[in-house]
């Protein structure tokens, strides 16, 4: 099935004071998803927001929620943010003993799983729940905080995912979250990336002009 990249601005980088506002601009400009990074203090050091923020913003726009939760064993608010709206959990590998539960789990709830790796995490910790999984968040930069850099070595990696997911026959997403700007956002494409996060690329100046700019790269390269 022909399919379309797509773009995930992060609300981690918009105007709290006029989230509504901020949304609306980058998905009446075309954004497809919402990329929502919520953050316990523990699995990274920053706080971010959580269930409430979720609901309220669920009563404005029926795009694509993408929750990625960066907290320790997030199995404990899968429920909890499938109640609250999301369409995609992503829990990071490193943080739940029980992945192959976890995911599960997620599935039992209607909504679709992702499982995401730090940079440091090797692409083997995915070796038994890849059939599992809906999509991949390889992460190009350590989780905690938006406006960082690409880390280059992440090319390769997201290379090696799209490869193993050919040779399995598995339609895989891949996504990419961390320092994606108009330069790196070629590289992860080419390489295999189908999903792309953006945040202080999307939330700084004129927001529907930045979705536009990158909507306008992402079509000149076919979807994996
Ligand atoms: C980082 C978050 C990201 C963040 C990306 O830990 O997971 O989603 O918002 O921000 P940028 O695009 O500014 O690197
Ligand atoms: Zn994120």
């Amino acid at each position: 099935m022909e399919r379309n990249n797509i773009l995930a601005p992060s609300i981690l980088s918009a105007d709290f004071n006029r989230l509504g506002d901020d949304i609306r601009a980058v998905t009446d400009a075309g954004a497809e998803y919402l990329h929502i990074d919520v953050m316990d203090g523990m699995f990274v050091p920053s706080v971010s927001f959580g269930m409430p923020v979720i609901a309220s913003i669920r009563k404005e726009t029926s795009c694509f929620f993408d929750v990625h939760l960066m907290m320790e064993q997030p199995e404990r608010y899968i429920q909890a943010f499938a109640d609250c709206g999301a369409d995609g959990i992503t829990v990071h590998a490193e943080a739940s003993t029980h992945l192959h539960r976890t995911l599960q789990a997620i599935h039992a709830c209607g909504v679709r799983a992702g499982v995401a790796l730090n940079p440091a995490t090797p692409l083997s910790a995915l070796d038994y729940v890849l059939d599992d999984v809906d999509m991949v968040l390889i992460m190009t930069v350590n989780p905690g905080f938006g406006g960082q850099k690409y880390i280059p070595q992440m090319t390769e990696k997201i290379r090696s995912l799209r490869s193993i997911a050919q040779e399995r026959g598995l339609p895989l997403d891949i996504e990419v979250d961390g320092g994606i700007n108009a330069s790196t956002i070629r590289t992860v494409l080419e390489a295999g990336a189908n999903i792309c996060v953006a945040g202080s690329a999307v939330f700084s100046n004129d927001r529907a002009e930045n979705v536009k700019r990158f909507l306008d790269v992402m079509k000149e390269y076919t979807a994996w």
